[in-house]
């Protein structure tokens, strides 16, 4: 079943655990957390002190993007705040086989993200060791940006990667995910849509989950 993944990055960050807690209600199946460091991407967001302080909030898992250079540093502190998902970037990973080695040694589900201009080949070699491949339809950093139209082929084509060489292994596609684009991005083979802005700044999150999970899940019409 395709899954829906809310980014915390858009929600009231003075009412986060409120908000998380709205969205499970709504139907969520995963919480998607943003981390950025302000060198990798030109933002700056949350540590894994405030992630241990949410894991309480919510029986759901935490899906931890680390859009951060340098991410061997912080897996073990991302482990221990409650992280379920763990994935990093191949562009600010030197090493990237020997930190999805770290993350899966903590018993962590180990992902890794590509920007929209980095090459699948990247990852080909790769990918039996990893558990999601999270394709990004945005530039990283912010939310509420526009999915760029270009990468509808690059999911395809990831799906298509994954199925000869992992078909374990999880497609999450991240950025500009709305209402209007979601069930495209399924059709081409997403498996996790991660939303921000478009889930958190709907004002009906049951309304807007719902809406997606309607698309997710209906049938397809043949004529
Ligand atoms: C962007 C983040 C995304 C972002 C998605 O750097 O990785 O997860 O929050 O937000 P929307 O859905 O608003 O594009
Ligand atoms: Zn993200």
């Amino acid at each position: 079943m395709k899954q829906i993944a809310p980014s915390i990055l858009s929600a009231d960050g003075s009412r986060l655990g409120e908000e998380i807690a709205a969205v499970e209600a709504a139907g969520a199946d995963l919480i998607h957390i943003d981390v950025m460091d302000g060198h990798f991407v030109p933002n700056l967001t949350i540590g894994p002190g405030l992630i241990a302080s949410l894991r309480k909030t919510t029986r759901l898992p935490f899906d931890v993007h680390l859009m951060i250079e340098n991410p061997e540093r912080y897996i073990d502190a991302f482990a221990k705040a409650g992280s379920d998902r763990i994935t990093v970037h191949t562009e600010a990973s030197i090493h990237l086989h020997r930190i999805i080695s770290m993350i899966r040694e903590k018993g962590i589900r180990a992902g890794v993200s590509l920007n929209p201009a980095t090459p699948l080949a990247q990852v080909e070699p790769i990918l039996p060791d990893i558990d999601l491949l999270l394709v990004m339809t945005v530039n990283p950093g912010f939310g509420g940006q526009k999915f760029i139209g270009g990468m509808l082929p690059k999911i395809a084509q990831a799906k298509k990667m994954i199925m000869a060489v992992a078909p374990e292994v999880f497609l999450e596609v991240d950025g500009g995910v709305t209402l209007k684009n979601i069930l495209s991005i399924a059709d081409a083979g997403a498996d996790i849509l991660v939303a921000g802005a478009s889930i958190f700044g709907s004002g009906n999150y049951p309304e807007t989950i719902g809406a997606m999970r309607a698309l997710l899940t209906a049938p397809t019409v043949s004529v």
